[in-house]
Formats: C-alpha cells, sequence, structure tokens
C-alpha cells in the first residue's frame, strides 16, 4: 500500500510511522460508486480483489428441456480485500462487502487445446453489496451486460434476493460453494451448518 501523505515525501521519520497508522487505520472505503441517479457503475478493478471460486456449468433449478447445456459458463466470485481480511478475523462480512461474480463463456476450440474447457469471454456481471445506510435491507443486488457502464439496483422483489435469502449459508452469500471461506465460516461458528 502506498502512503501519499505530504509529511512521508518530506522524509521525516516519526511522522511516516504515524502516516503508516492512519492508512491502516482508516474505515474501510466503498470499492464500488454510484452515479447522482444511485445507480451503480460498473465496477472496475475487482480481478485485483480475492478470488474465492469458480464454479463451472452450476445451475440451481432443475433442468427441463431434456438437453444439456452445449456451453455452460464459468462463474467466477470475487470479494474486495479489505472484507475478506475483516472476515478472517470474524466470520462474518463487514459493512461495504461487495461480491463480483464474473460470467465467462466456456470455450473448447483454440491453441492446443484437445480436452475440457477454458475461459472465454465476459457475459455478464453481477454484484452482491452490503451497505447498511444505503439500502433497506442491508444487502443488495446489481447486474451489467457486458456494455452496461451502470446498472439500477434489481428490486427486492425479484428471486435473487429470496434465494440467497433461503440457501445462502453466510449471511445472504453461498459460503457453501467457496472452499475457504467455508472453512473459517465453519471454524467460526459462522456457517449455516445445512444449506
Ligand atoms: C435459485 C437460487 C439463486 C438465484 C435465484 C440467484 N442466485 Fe446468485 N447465487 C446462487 C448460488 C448457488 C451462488 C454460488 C456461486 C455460483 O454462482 O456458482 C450465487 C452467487 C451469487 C453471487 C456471488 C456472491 C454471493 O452472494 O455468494 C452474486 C453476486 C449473485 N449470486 C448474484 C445474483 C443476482 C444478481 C441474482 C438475481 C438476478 C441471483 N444471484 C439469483 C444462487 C442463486
Amino acid at each position: 500500500m502506498k502512503c501519499s501523505c505530504a509529511l512521508r515525501r518530506r522524509g521525516a521519520a516519526p511522522f511516516a510511522l504515524l502516516c503508516f497508522a492512519s492508512v491502516f487505520a482508516a474505515p474501510m472505503l466503498a470499492q464500488v460508486n454510484y452515479n447522482a441517479g444511485n445507480r451503480m457503475l460498473r465496477p472496475v478493478n475487482y480481478r485485483e480483489w480475492i478470488w474465492l471460486s469458480s464454479g463451472y456449468g452450476t445451475a440451481y433449478v432443475p433442468e427441463t428441456s431434456g438437453r444439456e447445456d452445449p456451453n455452460p459458463l464459468f462463474h467466477n466470485v470475487f470479494v474486495n480485500s479489505a472484507a475478506y481480511r475483516a472476515f478472517l478475523q470474524t466470520g462474518k462480512w463487514p459493512d461495504k462487502t461487495v461480491f463480483v461474480l464474473e460470467l465467462r463463456a466456456s470455450v473448447e476450440k483454440g491453441s492446443i487445446n484437445q480436452r475440457g474447457r477454458f475461459q472465454g469471454e465476459v457475459q455478464h456481471l453481477e454484484v452482491h453489496v452490503k451497505d447498511e445506510r444505503r439500502f433497506p435491507n442491508k444487502w443488495a443486488f446489481f447486474s451489467f451486460s457486458p456494455t452496461a457502464s451502470a446498472a439500477n439496483m434489481i428490486p427486492v422483489t425479484q428471486d435473487c434476493y429470496a434465494c440467497h435469502e433461503q440457501h445462502g449459508a453466510l449471511d445472504t452469500t453461498f459460503a457453501q460453494f467457496y472452499p475457504t471461506v467455508r472453512e473459517v465460516a465453519k471454524r467460526k461458528g459462522t456457517l449455516k451448518p445445512d444449506r
């Protein structure tokens, strides 16, 4: 972490220590921004956050068409680093936690690949964010098409909320599918065991 404090630039050693202390004690900064119309701006640097898991072709409703999906998506899940560090201490998601679910195409033909599938282009981004002051239920969902630069909050009547509430093992998140999170939450006693 870079400290841009003027004192440090002047090289005053005792003040430099203070400067570092103030950086680490700073309250958790929001990782996503909103425009004047309360629309969330597309998160840009989530690829530098903590990677939690990559589901492949996972689906949560029974298949009724009788056909296998020929092009299952990868589900890459990221959480902002400050929230993850706090979670390691407490087993809970702090205020201002942001998850990004990045849905990517899976590709079979390319380069020297003979079997299996690797990750292609982004198809969609979904965001799950905890902000106690901004949202009445603390958590909210947003969804971005590949070209969207901003998104409205998804209304609480949409099924995102009900499924995450009923089946998420840790505070409306799917901790049971993120191996390192699952372990920590189990140890801290915050994981709902039957989900
Ligand atoms: C039927 C259940 C279900 C519904 C409905 C659902 N999800 Fe999820 N969601 C999941 C599961 C299971 C995961 C675990 C990760 C994965 O996708 O592999 C997940 C993970 C996520 C994550 C990663 C963070 C977390 O909370 O674990 C985001 C973001 C997300 N979903 C957004 C959405 C949005 C936006 C909607 C509505 C448009 C939605 N979900 C609807 C089941 C659901």
